[in-house]
């Protein structure tokens, strides 16, 4: 039976198709390997947000051609982002590479498979489609699992790569998707992660009398599904109405992820972004009153051309203000055929660094502070697996999506939904014990 090593980076979409390319090679008849020296297929899913894991690409080829020295029937592939964007210049620039395949040729690539192993060497960056069907496809068991309902997007705010590596926005048909999680249910999985660039604009290109929110209600009625969760939202098209589908329907967790980027309205208009600090506040203020034990997460790019330290200032004053359980932050990182390409970079990459810790510190308050609350208070914790070290260890995630690592006397499965009491709170992870046990005893 034939290996193949898969290395994933960059976001959850290239996970979903990670997975996708996995299914694809096991029916194949190829089983995943952890290491690519043992493997007969090795790919990279990539990602090119920023300068840097674009670079990573690079180095992991350059691993990958020593196993190819040694062994000429290894064979290379590169997918994702970078694979979209660099096409057929990946061929040239590393003759060891096989093939090249685009983030809509995913579904090609039983096509290109077969090409491979007939010796060919393939690019298929084609991107095309103006609608998006996934069928169903088998993954590694598991309680939670993504959902793909969009791809691409129209947002095009200047700094940002993703339109042109992933197309323009396409919304994939309410029954497909349905019919993707009740498979999904049906294997075992309990929690769904619905994904797209953009997911409050989901339904704009169906025919469907469909949007965001509707769908949510139609998800709502799977039975047998325990959690429903959705990334990523664009402030300027959250609505009132998903806030109150986040209210009004149990299934969804206390969780949202609204990428603020900046503080500073200036800053914002020139990302193009579409909305200002007060209105994103509002809607914050907002989904914090309607939904109870709401954690928030947020994106951050500190380092935008132009940005002052009255600008960045600014982005410190909203952390505070905001208070985000979590947050990612990034230097602005030039990309190439965006609007702030042609900007001056004019943020020092000393400032930018200074800028990014600083922002750093001041969230870690902020969290230390949030998950403060969480201690002798109940957390419901879906089950996700087991310490190797101690077997009465639990771990698992919260609502909120925080790992918590428990202690239990019952013996507990991945999948299984428990009330734990946290007991302590660390920034990786929360801690505590089965609710469960701690009456047994009492009595
Ligand atoms: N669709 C999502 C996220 C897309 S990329 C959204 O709209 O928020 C994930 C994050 O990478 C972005 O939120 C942004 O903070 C960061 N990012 C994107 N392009 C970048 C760039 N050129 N330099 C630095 N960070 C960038
Ligand atoms: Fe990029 Fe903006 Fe689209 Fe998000 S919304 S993927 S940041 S262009
Ligand atoms: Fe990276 Fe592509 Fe996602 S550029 S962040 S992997 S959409």
């Amino acid at each position: 039976m034939g290996k193949v090593y898969l290395k994933t980076f960059g976001c959850q979409m290239n996970e979903y198709d990670s997975q996708r390319i996995l299914s694809v090679f096991r029916n194949y008849g190829f089983i995943p390997s952890e290491i690519p020296e043992t493997a007969d297929f090795a790919m990279l899913n990539t990602c090119s947000v920023r300068e840097k894991p674009q670079h990573k690409v690079s180095s992991e080829i350059g691993r990958l051609k020593k196993i190819k020295l040694k062994n000429p029937e290894f064979k290379i592939g590169v997918c994702g982002c970078v694979a979209q964007q660099e096409g057929e210049n990946i061929l040239s620039d590393f003759p060891y590479v096989d093939f090249v395949i685009g983030t809509e040729a995913v579904n090609r690539l039983d096509v290109i498979i077969d090409a491979v192993l007939n010796g060919e060497r393939v690019a298929d960056v084609e991107m095309k489609s103006e609608n998006i069907s996934i069928p169903a496809f088998r993954r590694e068991a598991s309680p939670s699992a993504y959902v793909t309902i969009m791809k691409g997007c129209n947002n095009y705010c200047s700094y940002c790569i993703v339109p042109y590596v992933r197309g323009s926005e396409v919304s994939r048909k309410s029954t497909e998707i349905i019919d993707e999680i009740k498979f999904l249910i049906d294997s075992g999985v309990k929690e769904v992660t619905l994904l797209g660039q953009n997911v409050n604009s989901y339904g704009k290109n169906l025919d469907e009398n469909i949007n965001f929110p509707k769908l949510l209600y139609m998800i709502d009625k799977i039975e047998g599904l325990k959690r429903l969760r959705f990334v990523t939202s664009h402030p300027k098209d959250f609505s009132r109405e998903v806030i109150f589908a986040m209210r009004d329907i149990d299934k969804i967790c206390e969780f949202l992820h609204l990428p603020l980027q900046s503080g500073s309205d200036r800053i914002l208009r020139n990302m193009n972004r579409k909305y200002d600090y007060i209105s994103y506040a509002e809607k914050i203020s907002l989904a914090k009153e309607e939904i109870p034990g709401l954690s928030l997460s947020s994106d951050f790019i500190v380092g935008f051309p132009g940005e002052t330290e009255k600008d960045f200032e600014d982005t410190i004053s909203a952390i505070k203000e905001i208070e985000y359980e979590s947050l990612f932050a990034f230097k602005y990182s030039p990309r190439p055929g965006t609007k702030a390409e042609k900007l001056d970079d004019t943020v020092d990459d000393k400032v930018k660094s200074e800028r990014l810790e600083k922002l750093l510190n001041v969230q870690s308050a902020v969290t230390d502070k949030l998950l403060n609350n969480y201690i002798d208070k109940d957390a419901e914790v879906l089950i996700e697996g087991k310490s190797k070290k101690d077997e009465k260890i639990y771990s698992g995630r919260n609502r909120q999506n925080r790992i918590v690592n428990f202690e239990s006397d019952k013996a507990l499965s991945p999948g299984d939904i428990v009330n734990v009491r946290i007991t302590d709170a660390k920034r990786n992870s929360l801690f505590g014990v089965n609710k469960e046990c701690m009456t047994t005893l009492k009595n």
